[in-house]
């Protein structure tokens, strides 16, 4: 029996959002991300008859099964190997949210890949071939805070750890508005973000941004992280807003959101939001406001399920 990979799903401070190279997952910018203890991936593959995709139990068909057998077959030929496989692949995530499922999936799919054929890796080539599957998939084979160099080709384009055990005082609430799948996916949506006039800006403030979030992290400066987290998804949907045809991930309760995160911030609770590829939002906070954040979150919506996660660690295999 091989092995099931798991990994934490990471979301990002400083985004990736632009390619330079479809094919390759090469971005345009370097990206950095807190990595969650709360959301996950478990994988397992193994050799069998035909080739089969379950997702969270269920026979997967078009889209999703393109995605992963494209992806598998561009590693088994990288590895000189061919066979049918069987994925079986368990996400403790949303799908497709915006929760940044693809980033623990690929994580996951590309260390249960290496068990399914024994195959040993350093984490910086796991983190490479991760990123085939998903860019943002390269930093979750790392706990804690993760740094993305872009890069210019396959090898130079890998993440590493910034700190997999941070001490720092920090919690993601994830404030789940709509979990259904989006309609128009990363891969997509940031294809269309470089036709904005503003994509060239973006891209041009990516060195300073991610040089300003690492000395705030450094600096354990909870105020820094936050503003420049928000800032940085602030331009990034900015960007898909002036794209052409411009679009946006927000839904009226994103909005709504929003305005309950500035006025919590004006009646002194201070809190920061980034926003990815979905309308769901995340709130950064320290301990001492995730219990008022999550009483005044509750109160304004309905039906909203928030979770409250913090540092969560790398690629990892479960004892079986
Ligand atoms: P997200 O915001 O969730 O990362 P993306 O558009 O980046 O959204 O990626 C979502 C896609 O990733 C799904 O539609 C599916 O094709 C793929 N995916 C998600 N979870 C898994 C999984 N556990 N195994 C394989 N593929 C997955
Ligand atoms: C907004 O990694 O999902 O979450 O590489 O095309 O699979 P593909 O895209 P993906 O994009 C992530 C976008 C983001 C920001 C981020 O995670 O950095
Ligand atoms: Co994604």
């Amino acid at each position: 029996m091989n092995k099931t990979a798991r990994a934490h799903t990471n979301i990002a401070l400083i985004k990736y959002w632009g390619k330079a190279d479809s094919k390759n997952k090469l971005p345009l910018m370097s990206s950095l991300s807190m990595t969650l203890d709360q959301f996950f991936t478990d994988t397992r593959i193994t050799v069998s008859e035909k080739n089969e995709f379950f997702l969270n139990g269920v026979l997967q068909a078009g889209k999703n099964y393109q995605r992963v057998f494209t992806y598998l077959k561009i590693l088994q030929k990288k590895f000189g190997v061919s066979d049918n496989l069987r994925v079986e692949s368990t996400n403790h995530v949303p799908t497709a949210a915006g929760l940044a499922s693809s980033s623990s999936a690929f994580a996951a799919m590309a260390g249960a890949f290496c068990a399914c054929y024994n195959i040993q890796l350093s984490k910086r080539d796991l983190s490479k071939i991760a990123r085939l599957g998903s860019g943002s998939a390269s930093r979750s084979i790392y706990g804690g805070f993760a740094i993305w160099q872009k890069g210019f080709d396959h090898d130079s384009s890998y993440a590493y750890a910034l700190d997999e055990t941070p001490v720092m005082d920090l919690h993601l609430l994830a404030i789940e508005l709509n979990s259904n799948p989006k309609k128009l996916s990363s891969t997509d949506g940031m294809l269309q973000a470089q036709t904005s006039p503003f994509f060239i800006p973006w891209i041009k403030r990516n060195e300073q941004e991610l040089s300003a979030m690492v000395a705030a992290i450094k600096a354990q400066d909870f105020s820094a992280l936050g503003q420049l987290a928000e800032l940085n998804a602030n331009e990034m949907h900015a960007i898909n807003l002036t794209a052409n045809p411009g679009f946006s991930y927000f839904e009226p309760d994103t909005i709504h959101a929003i305005h309950l995160v500035q006025q919590l911030r004006a009646s002194g609770i201070e809190c920061y939001y980034t926003i990815d590829a979905g309308p769901n939002v995340k709130i950064l906070a320290q301990l001492k406001n995730v219990k008022e954040i999550i009483k005044q979150f509750l109160s304004e919506f309905e039906n909203v399920k928030i979770v409250n996660a913090s540092f969560g660690p790398g690629l990892s295999y479960l004892d079986q």
